[in-house]
């Protein structure tokens, strides 16, 4: 069965996108079969991962949640190894008026769609927009892990406690979703701030944060500007390094130590 995480932090610019595109390629690389859901109608980690989200049929997370297409006519395998997403755009707002019309499931729609699919995948990562609505709690609900991107830089910590505190409301009214981690990001080497902000989230935290940390480096937002994961764009980079090291942590969190051997699914044809 699918490991379900969902990236979120209501902060915007925090590094959601860019970790779930870039997690997502080294799990591949790693042998584990991967699907990236966008769940954010801005539409990042397809465009990250090269998908052009402007193109007329393109058929995405907004089409496949209201039941309007398939999962086969939704799903596109990259050319990156064990990778497969289902792209988002702006169809996903239209999405969201119409389930918020479903007065009592409204907040599950995701979660029913994912129990289809549950057991194509070894990982599942969801990318979620930076705002807290049916959108959001959709993947919350979805999810049974939550990592959580926090840059690092002054009063990161305030923006973290509020969605902790939302996400205890999700354990209380619907199941529990356990958060795998902290991950510190745009860290810069000898700046005061950064460091001084990676402490106060291990000290709010402890042995929730990634020892990893992200640094910021020009390459990550480069290869994102290319349609690639830093893993394929620039191998000697320490964006590189950051999260080839991140995701073996994940992999330690999950417990998932054998990888997937078979690789097949469905596709759009792209
Ligand atoms: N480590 C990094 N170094 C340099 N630039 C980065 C790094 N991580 C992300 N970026 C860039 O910062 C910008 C914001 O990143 P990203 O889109 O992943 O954030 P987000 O949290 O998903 O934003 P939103 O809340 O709008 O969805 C992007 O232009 C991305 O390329
Ligand atoms: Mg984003």
């Amino acid at each position: 069965m699918s490991k379900i995480i969902c990236l979120a932090n209501q902060k915007g610019g925090v590094a959601k996108s860019t970790t779930a595109i870039n997690m997502a390629a080294f799990l591949g690389l790693k042998d584990y079969k991967v699907l990236v859901i966008d769940f954010d109608p801005q539409g990042n980690a397809s465009s990250f991962l090269g998908v052009n989200i402007d193109e007329p049929d393109l058929k995405t997370s907004g089409n496949w949640i209201t039941g309007e297409s398939e999962f086969k006519e939704t799903v596109i395998e990259t050319k990156f190894k064990n990778l497969f997403i289902i792209p988002s755009n702006d169809i996903l707002k239209q999405a969201e008026i119409k389930i918020e019309s479903d007065r009592i499931q409204s907040l599950r729609y995701l979660e029913r769609k994912l129990t289809e699919i549950k057991n194509d995948f070894e990982v599942i990562i969801i990318d979620t927009l930076p705002s807290f609505g049916t959108l959001f709690i959709n993947a919350l609900v979805a999810s049974d892990y939550v990592i959580i991107p926090a840059k690092l830089e002054t009063g990161s910590l305030f923006g973290v406690k509020n969605l902790i505190d939302n996400i205890l409301k999700i354990e209380s009214n619907f199941h529990s979703l356990e958060i795998l981690g902290l991950l510190g990001t745009f860290y810069r080497a000898g700046v005061k701030e950064c460091d001084k902000s990676f402490d106060e989230l291990v000290a709010a935290f402890g042995d929730k944060v990634f020892d990893a940390k992200i640094n910021l480096t020009s390459k990550i937002a480069e290869a994102a500007g290319f349609g690639e994961p830093v893993a394929y764009y620039d191998t000697r980079n320490k964006g590189y390094e950051d999260y080839n090291s991140f995701v073996d942590e994940v992999i330690e969190r999950l417990k998932i130590a054998k990888p997937v051997t078979a690789c097949e699914t469905v596709s759009q044809s792209k």
